[in-house]
């Protein structure tokens, strides 16, 4: 393992079919004051909202609902949780929903009591916070982004054109998830599918970087593995329980720090995605699926060894007789049959992008460090190009 590291993860999950039986006794961890945050109306649709509703009155809670949380939340719907959350005085705020609701309860959780303009301090500045923070609980009805136990908050400014991820401590983690895999079943194929390819890509990102024999990338494998297992049976059979609960449990240990210890990281396929979903507002798992593959592509020769491991270990690839570039490109090749069998998008036009795009993406792409390559400007002109 490289460097040194602390671990700690204070997220309380409740997971299973059963888990809502949860949410009252930690509703009486908190004030009477709820801010209840949700989506455009997905779980009125399928029950969970009333679900939710009961238990909260049930615990005589003071309910402020916060609903209308757009897909990539927006600055100025993160204004609007903040006036509602001290309007309300928020004592807790409930998100039920997915990735953005969550993450949209985070940023809220973090400005309420801020003096300073959010944006500005946290996603322009990238600043700590320094505010009372107010509790924030989740209930999953989305798989993929792992923000039921991280402290990761998207929030998009599109005047700016710009979408940023601000990753706040565990002082921001939610406090409790509640994890019930029957509640994603209602998820339209291209959520789920997007879904998927959020978590294999978080797992990617932290795995492709560094060449020493880290624990953390058997972790990873095994993660890999069993989500190209499940995804390949919840495709054909998206309410066969094992295939979508594995899913779900993996999508959480993807992106809730674990894997990240011990390794630099990469994150260059979500820089791109998400400089992407600044112009174009779409779905976050189509607009990696869009990049990944030139991406990885033009970086396998300066990190052929683990290319060639990923494409042995994670797709089975049998290396006799083969040079590492030959297992290395027949790996990507793999991934990418299954990512056209599960149904992603393939290419960035799909996804609204046009040729005049492509520069003011790249200025609103940030360059990482960590991974097997640092880009020039250039280099995410032509990725981009090639993903067109
Ligand atoms: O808004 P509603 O009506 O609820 O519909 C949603 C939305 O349209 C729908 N949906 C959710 N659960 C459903 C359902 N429809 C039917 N049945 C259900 N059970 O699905 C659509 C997408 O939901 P959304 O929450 O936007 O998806 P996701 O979970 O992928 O979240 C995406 C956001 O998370 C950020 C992304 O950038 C994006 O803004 N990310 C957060 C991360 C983090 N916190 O660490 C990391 C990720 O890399 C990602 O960047
Ligand atoms: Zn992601």
């Amino acid at each position: 393992m490289n460097g040194n590291f602390s671990y700690c993860n204070p997220t309380r999950l409740y997971f299973g079919p059963d888990s809502m039986q949860n949410l009252r006794g930690e509703l009486e961890k908190y004030g009477p004051n709820v801010l209840l945050c949700y989506g455009g109306g997905s779980i009125k649709k399928n029950g969970i909202y009333d679900q939710v509703i009961e238990i909260l009155r049930a615990a005589g809670k003071q309910v402020t609902e916060d609903g209308g949380v757009m897909p990539n939340p927006t600055v100025e719907k993160l204004y609007e949780g903040c006036r509602l959350a001290r309007e309300c005085k928020a004592d807790l705020i409930l998100a039920v929903g997915g990735g953005s609701v969550c993450d949209y309860a985070k940023a809220v959780s973090v400005s309420v009591h801020c003096e300073d303009d959010p944006w500005e301090k946290y996603y322009l500045r990238m600043e700590d916070v320094s505010c009372e923070i107010v509790p924030v609980g989740c209930v999953l009805t989305m798989v993929g982004t792992g923000s039921e136990m991280n402290g990761g908050a998207v929030i998009t400014n599109h005047q700016q054109k710009r979408k940023i991820g601000h990753v706040f401590g565990e002082n921001v983690f939610p406090k409790f998830a509640i994890l019930n895999p029957t509640f994603t079943f209602t998820l339209p194929k291209y959520q789920m599918v997007a879904g998927f390819y959020d978590i294999l890509n978080h797992i990617t990102e932290q795995y492709f970087s560094g060449q020493d024999d880290n624990t953390t990338d058997y972790i990873s494998e095994g993660l890999m593995r069993s989500l190209i297992h499940s995804s390949r049976i919840a495709v054909q059979d998206p309410t066969n329980y094992e295939a979508r609960s594995n899913i779900m449990w993996t999508a959480t240990w993807a992106l809730n720090t674990l894997l990240a210890q011990g390794k630099s990281t990469d994150w260059m396929v979500h820089m791109i995605g998400q400089a992407v979903g600044a112009f174009t507002d779409a779905t976050h798992g189509m607009t990696l699926a869009a990049v990944s593959l030139p991406y990885y592509r033009h970086i396998c020769p300066c990190g052929l060894e683990k290319f060639r491991r990923f494409a042995v270990n994670v797709w089975q690839v049998n290396p006799d007789g083969k040079t590492d570039e030959q297992v290395a490109a027949e790996g990507l090749q793999c991934m990418e049959n299954w990512m056209r069998e599960i149904g992603l998008v393939m290419n960035l036009r799909e996804l609204g992008v046009t040729e005049d795009m492509l520069e003011g993406i790249a200025d609103a792409t940030f360059i990482m460090e960590g991974g097997y390559k640092v880009l020039s400007r250039e280099e995410v002109v032509q990725i981009l190009q090639e993903s067109l």
